[in-house]
């Protein structure tokens, strides 16, 4: 790979399809980086039959030869990196000396997650829907300077030090939720269990990263949740708590923004996004639920229905502006296969009638806004698995076109089904010619 690194972000409300564009490429990279969030992110990847969900391992783990890091600005629940790398390591991939956590990474303890169902519990209809992970009340520790960072999992004070959080976070569970307590024996238990486990994997990511780039090979940052779910540039407060915008892999690595690469951002040909919060395209119609269920639009860290819409444009412009996406990677679009016709939100109209076309800061606002619909033909050729250009119904390579003109950008990945090979690189620029590169030198997962 001629590029120093890449960065692969979400550019709508999470779930557009990045686990699948990352483990693609990630065979042509020696480190693979996740930068924010937590297992609250669900990354599909799917090999030969096999098929792994992975939350906070990055994609690159099913190639042999990528190292995987965790870096600082995450929030890591350890007892469930503890369960991935087993699941792991029961399908036979090798994860010895393979995953590295930042001792800085912010811990997310058992009553974190206690505290994020009791906190949903009290909004009502002003729910987050969030995935009850703990990964708000986690990253709220690490801005208040009470968390725990995974350095402690290899001090011999972990057991006080988590005791004296945890009995402060159940002081808070009953006297502001009127919550259970969580089972502090219990807790600790798990901790210290995981705790044995994952201390071999502590190392400073920062510099492991600049031996990377001194030894002249790449690295590859997976961006978890998408723009429009950013903690200050998404839908607040219906956003997770984290930046998802590309900037913050510099932050949260500490490696300084030169080290940063092109951005793709990573978008469904229509939209979806789970729990609550404005999604001005939304359709609660027949055609809805034909996009959930051909999409299997159903999260996979839930399990929860996500809701399905048009394409958002409006919400996608913003998203190529905030996060300086370079060319995007269009995912399913075969789901559109044999609909009539495809519309596009391509401004919304405001309840005092005005007609705007940037996304509002205000999530009221935008919950109130209508779309403005842009209507195009559909195709009822399949589009499922084509891997070439020409093959692409006429409509289909129309709607592409439209799209790109929307956005101003190339779609330079087209993925037309969940497998690796049903994928299509676009064009001839420089940037499709090193992604066609590093796909053809992609030895098969020797782990698998
Ligand atoms: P939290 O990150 O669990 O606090 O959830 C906050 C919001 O972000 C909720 O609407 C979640 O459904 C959403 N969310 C968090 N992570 C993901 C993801 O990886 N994909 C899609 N939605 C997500």
């Amino acid at each position: 790979m001629a590029r120093d690194s890449l960065m692969i972000i979400g550019g709508q409300w999470g779930d557009e399809g990045k686990g699948k564009v990352v483990d693609l490429l990630s065979a042509g990279f020696a480190a693979v980086v996740r930068y924010n969030g937590g297992n609250n992110a669900g990354h599909t990847v799917r090999y030969a039959d096999r098929r792994f969900a992975l939350h906070l391992v990055p994609s690159g783990i099913i190639h042999d030869g990528v190292t995987c890091y965790l870096a600082s600005g995450m929030v890591v629940d350890p007892s469930g990196l503890v369960a991935e790398m087993d699941t792991l390591m029961a399908e036979g991939v090798a994860i010895d000396g393979r995953i590295v956590l930042s001792p800085r990474a912010t811990l997310i303890l058992p009553t974190h997650r206690a505290l994020d169902g009791a906190r949903e519990g009290t909004l009502g209809s002003g729910k987050i829907g969030t995935t009850g992970r703990g990964i708000g009340p986690a990253y709220q520790d690490r801005a208040q300077r009470r968390g725990l960072r995974a350095h402690v999992l290899a001090d011999p004070q972990l057991r006080a030090r988590a005791l004296a959080l945890m009995q402060q976070h159940n002081r808070e569970l009953e006297l502001l939720f009127d919550a259970a307590p969580v089972d502090l024996d219990d807790a600790l238990a798990e901790l210290e269990g995981a705790a044995a486990r994952l201390a071999p994997t502590l190392g400073e990511v920062g510099p492991a990263l600049r031996r990377h780039r001194a030894a002249g090979e790449a690295v590859l940052f997976e961006g978890a949740q998408g723009v429009m779910l950013d903690l200050a540039w998404g839908t607040y407060p219906y956003v997770t708590s984290s930046s998802s915008l590309p900037g913050f892999a510099a932050a949260s690595c500490g490696i300084g923004p030169k080290l940063l690469g092109p951005v793709i951002g990573v978008m469904k040909a229509y939209a979806t996004r789970v729990g609550g919060g404005p999604f001005p395209s939304e359709l609660e119609d027949e055609v809805g639920v034909r996009l959930r269920e051909r999409g299997a639009e159903y999260g996979t860290t839930t399990g929860r229905p996500r809701r399905c819409g048009w394409f958002d444009a409006v919400a996608a412009r913003f998203a190529v502006e905030v996060a300086g996406i370079d060319a995007v990677a269009l995912t399913k679009l075969d789901v559109l296969d044999g609909l009539e016709t495809i519309r596009v939100a391509t401004a919304y109209r405001l309840p005092d009638g005005t007609t705007i076309d940037t996304f509002p800061a205000d999530a009221e606002l935008a919950e109130q806004a209508e779309p403005v619909l842009t209507e195009l033909e559909g195709w009822s050729a399949p589009t499922a698995g084509v891997v070439r250009e020409a093959e692409l119904p006429p409509a289909a390579a129309a709607y592409l076109r439209f799209l790109e003109e929307t956005l101003g950008l190339p779609i330079v990945i087209l993925s037309t089904g969940p497998r690796r090979e049903e994928t299509l690189i676009r064009g001839d620029s420089a940037l499709a010619r090193e992604l066609r590169a590093l796909i053809a030198g992609d030895a098969p997962p020797a782990a698998l």
